[in-house]
């Protein structure tokens, strides 16, 4: 239960980008959304990303940051790499910390958060 007295806690990465800042739009119409812009959470830092998620406590992730960019993927593969990897990486392990998320939604993967499981696929909300 939210602030709002309704719906989920939802937080958003990449807030500010075309698909996060919709997801924003459409989430806020029944949830409370914290909108996770690279100044609140940069993804490429583990313990940055691990401090807002434990202060927010959002029930959800979903999670759009990246670099969707081929050119620029291919142009700056490490940066590529550590960003769609190893930031996805740093979110998914932010979420696993106790009392935290109970579903991930990336771009490409959902996962959920039961402690005997781990995080694994899913097609759908728990
Ligand atoms: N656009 C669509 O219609 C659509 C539909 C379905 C799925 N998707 C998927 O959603 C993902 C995002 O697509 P998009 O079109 O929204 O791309 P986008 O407009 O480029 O947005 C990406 C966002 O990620 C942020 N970001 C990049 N590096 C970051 C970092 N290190 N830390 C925190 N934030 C970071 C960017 O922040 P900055 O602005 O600061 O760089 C930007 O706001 C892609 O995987 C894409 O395939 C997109």
């Amino acid at each position: 239960m939210g602030p709002k007295g309704e719906g989920l806690k939802v937080a958003i990465t990449g807030a500010a980008g075309l698909f996060g800042h919709g997801l924003v739009e459409i989430f806020s119409l029944r949830h409370t959304v914290f909108a996770l812009t690279r100044s609140e959470a940069d993804i490429t830092r583990a313990d940055e990303v691990r401090s807002v998620i434990r202060r927010l406590g959002p029930d959800v992730i979903v999670h759009p940051a990246g670099i969707p960019d081929l050119d620029q993927c291919e142009a700056d593969p490490a940066r590529a790499f550590l960003t769609n990897v190893h930031g996805t990486r740093h979110v998914v392990e932010a979420a696993r910390e106790p009392m935290a998320v109970r579903q991930i939604c990336s771009a490409i993967f959902s996962f959920s958060n039961k402690p005997t499981s781990g995080s694994r696929l899913l097609t759908s909300r728990r």
